[in-house]
Order: C-alpha cells, then sequence, then structure tokens
C-alpha cells in the first residue's frame, strides 16, 4: 500500500510552520498551541540553545528536578541532583541515603574505566593473510590517528589496545578491529567514533594498496564503525554494610536479624527469576537514569549498558549481591556505566551546569560513583519496603497528589486529602469516592 500521507521537508519549517502543519493536519485547538507556546522559556538565550539540541524542537517538556540529600561515598557528603516524573523515587533513594548516612554510607571504587568500540569487516582471503600483515596496519592505524588522539593524550587518555579479533566462525568471513579507549572525563562517544572510522579509512588505504598484500588486491567490506555502549571494562562498584542490629528498627515486625535474612534472599530472588531480576535493575535504574538525566548524560546507553552486563552469563541476573555472614551484611552493586564529567550535554544544558556544580563538579569517575549510589540507595529502598510494608503504602502515598491534580482537586484542599489518607489505602478508586462524598460534606459545611 502506497502512503499517500508522507511528510517532506518539516525539518526545514519554522516552528510556527510546524506547529500548524501539524495542527491543521490532526485538527487540534488553538488552546493546544497556546499551551505548547506556555512551555518555551521567555530567556531567549537559553531557548535558542534548548530549541538547537534536537531537531524539530517544538517546546519544552518538563519535568521535575529533585535532589537526594545526606549521600555520603567515601566518607563525602553529597547533594544529589535527579531528574525523574516517577514520585516516589526520590523520597525512596532518601530514606535509604539517609539511613545509611548514619550507618557508614555508601563505599564506592572504580574497577576499571576503559571504553571500546569495534570496526566490523568482512574478510574473503585467507585468514593467515591478514593476522600476518596486521601489525603493519596497526602502524598505520596508530600514525593516522594521531591528529584525533593528540588532545586527549595531553589529557592523560587515549588509545589503549588495538587487536584483531577473528569471527569467523559465527559469521563467515567476519572480523572486527577490537579498540579499547581511555577518554578520561568525557562520555566519549564523538572522540570514539571519529577514530573508528578514522580507522576505517586507514584500512581501506592499506588493502587497497597492493604492496601491502605481497601484490595482492584482496576482496574485503567494511561493514560499519561504531563504539560499543557494552561498558563491561567501565565499571563502579559500590556498596554498604554492617551488623545486622543496624536493621533493628528497619521495621516494627522484624528483628535486625530477619530483615537482613528477608532481604538477603529477595535479592538472592533477584539473582535467579528473570521476572524477579528485570523489576529489581529497574529499581536500580530509577536512581542512576535520574542522576544521568540532571547531568546531562546518555541515560539509554547506561540502561542498555547494564541489562546486557546483567546477562553476561548467558542468564538475566540481579547487578547486585547481597551477603550475609555470621550476621554481618553487605550489599554491592556492580554496574557498568560511562558517565562524562566534561564535553557533551553536561556543558550545554544550564541546568546540568547546576548539576555539576551542586556536585562540586566531579570527575567522571565520581559520578559514575554518584550514579552508583543513586541506584543502590533506591534498590535498597525498594527492597525495604518489598520485604516489611509493601511498596504500594509508601508509592501510593506520594502518588496521591497526581491523582488529585488528575481529579482537578483545588489546591487548598490537597492537605485534607491528605489528612484523611494518612492511614489509609490510597487508590484512584478511593480517592474518587472520598472526594465525591466526605470532601464535598466538608466543603458544604465550611
Ligand atoms: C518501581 O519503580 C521500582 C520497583 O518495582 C523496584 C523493585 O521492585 O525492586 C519498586
Amino acid at each position: 500500500m502506497k502512503n499517500e500521507r508522507i511528510t517532506s521537508g518539516f525539518s526545514k519549517l519554522s516552528r510556527n510552520q510546524k506547529i500548524d502543519l501539524i495542527f491543521s493536519e490532526l485538527e487540534l485547538d488553538d488552546a493546544q498551541k497556546n499551551e505548547l507556546d506556555s512551555f518555551l522559556l521567555s530567556n531567549k538565550k537559553i531557548q535558542k540553545l534548548l530549541s538547537e539540541i534536537s531537531e524539530n524542537h517544538i517546546s519544552n517538556f518538563y519535568l521535575p528536578y529533585s535532589i537526594i540529600p545526606n549521600v555520603y561515598i567515601n566518607e563525602k557528603k553529597y547533594f544529589v541532583p535527579m531528574v525523574v516524573e516517577e514520585s516516589s523515587v526520590v523520597a525512596a533513594a532518601a530514606r535509604s541515603a539517609k539511613f545509611w548516612a548514619k550507618n557508614g554510607g555508601f563505599q564506592a571504587k572504580i574497577i576499571n574505566n576503559k571504553k571500546s568500540g569495534q570496526v566490523h569487516f568482512l574478510w574473503h582471503e585467507n585468514p593467515d593473510l591478514l593476522k600476518s600483515v596486521f601489525p603493519l596496519l596497526k602502524e598505520e592505524i596508530v600514525e593516522n590517528l594521531l591528529p584525533l588522539t593528540e588532545r586527549m593524550e595531553q589529557r592523560g587518555g587515549g588509545i589503549l589496545a588495538i587487536e584483531l579479533v577473528d569471527k569467523s566462525n559465527e559469521i563467515e568471513h567476519y572480523y572486527q578491529i577490537d579498540v579499547l579507549f581511555d577518554t578520561v572525563d568525557a562520555m566519549g562517544a564523538n572522540f570514539i567514533n571519529s577514530c573508528l572510522e578514522n580507522i576505517a579509512t586507514t584500512m581501506r588505504g592499506f588493502f587497497n594498496h597492493p604492496k601491502n598484500l605481497y601484490g595482492l588486491k584482496p576482496s574485503y567490506e567494511i561493514i560499519m564503525s561504531i563504539l560499543s555502549n557494552y561498558y563491561k571494562d567501565c565499571i563502579v562498584e559500590c556498596s554498604v554494610e554492617g551488623d545486622v542490629s543496624l536493621f533493628s528498627h528497619a521495621s516494627q515486625q522484624l528483628t535486625g536479624e530477619d530483615f537482613a535474612r528477608r532481604f538477603k534472599l529477595a535479592v538472592d530472588i533477584a539473582n535467579l527469576d528473570i521476572s524477579r531480576a528485570v523489576t529489581h535493575n529497574k529499581g536500580i535504574y530509577n536512581g542512576v537514569d535520574a542522576v544521568a538525566l540532571a547531568t546531562g548524560n546518555d541515560w539509554r546507553a547506561i540502561e542498555a549498558s547494564g541489562h546486557a552486563f546483567a546477562s553476561r552469563d548467558g542468564k538475566y541476573r540481579s547487578l547486585t549481591q547481597a551477603t550475609l555472614d555470621q550476621n554481618y551484611f553487605k550489599y554491592t552493586l556492580t554496574l557498568p556505566i560511562a558517565m562524562g564529567s566534561v564535553g557533551g550535554l553536561t556543558n550545554l544544558h544550564p541546568l546540568a551546569k547546576i548539576s555539576m556544580a551542586i556536585l562540586e563538579n566531579p570527575s567522571a569517575e565520581d559520578l559514575m560513583k554518584i550514579a552508583a549510589a543513586a541506584g543502590l540507595a533506591n534498590n535498597f529502598s525498594a527492597i525495604w519496603s518489598l520485604i516489611t510494608s509493601g511498596i504500594q503504602k509508601g508509592h501510593m502515598k506520594l502518588h496521591l497528589s497526581n491523582i488529585l491534580n488528575q481529579l482537578g482537586v483545588d489546591y487548598h484542599l490537597h492537605d485534607i486529602v491528605s489528612q484523611f489518607f494518612e492511614n489509609k489505602t490510597v487508590s484512584y478508586s478511593s480517592v474518587e469516592k472520598y472526594i465525591n462524598t466526605e470532601l464535598i460534606k466538608h466543603i458544604s459545611k465550611a
């Protein structure tokens, strides 16, 4: 079927023309158009900056910008900025940050900080020939990369290794040039991709020159050159630990010992059951992604890497491990994560810059630790609720204001409703019922 309604040249239109086109095609009304306008910033300079970040921009989409106080990492206190839409995430992180602040804080360390990328290609000739000329090709690759790597080397980074990887038993004729990078404080995506494309150009020049291959003009095909978002060599570890007596007051019903035992069981379940593992890890990314967003980092890359890492032994598992040894509890998150503290949106978006200032301008490695601590804080709080009161009590309490806004309840009545639901179960229907019965009586009395 031929689609008759293809929109062409959309990106070339002005903002107003784009909106007019969408609104006339979809028959939306002027009030909706005004709504889009109302989310533009009055500061023209910053608005221009935001508008230019993405193609086809027509308005700004606001999300809450919040802070987790009391995040102690290796004895340093942080106020951690988070951007997240889910009502209970910041409260959950703040609860465990405060708990651990009183009990030793988070301990975080960088296990390694290397990124990789690959040139993927097909080689139709004798594999031994490729392997024998590779040292010469590598010399040329390194020489041609110099103009690109010079600045990174001055900053203490650069290329750490270049290897030929034979994958021809997985796909016929398939090989990779696998490159390992140190991008210091940058996330380094542009640097890595530029280097890889430069390597592909060198390969073409090298292979097309018969003198390099004993007079042969080989049959080969470069398929693509791209960084890998699988950060298996870019790992931060973050943990909390202590005697089980720390948990004596974590719940009214459980002893510290029982709390720790149930906690470990919940984590063990997430380690062996995929249905639970995905949700468990999602709770970790509630914190990690929110910090990534607030600091202008690429949360999609961070998530993708984490889920791949969670299945590194062939089975999808929890990213955390709990141990309980003679009443001593230790809980560790192992996170593959690339973060940049220079370059990209971090130095461009005004709020990302403020986030970096609030975090006292951390290095990329410190930022990795901070994101990991936020992830562990969120996950710890989730398990804490799950093995005690259940998740809905706290979550729905925080979700109450969303429900009230959806039902169009006046702001000055929100406190009355919150008080009523203080010790009751919140649900959309229970709130709606209360408003249509009790609250109406309350208002008419007043
Ligand atoms: C909700 O956003 C996250 C949780 O489901 C995480 C978990 O179950 O561990 C509460």
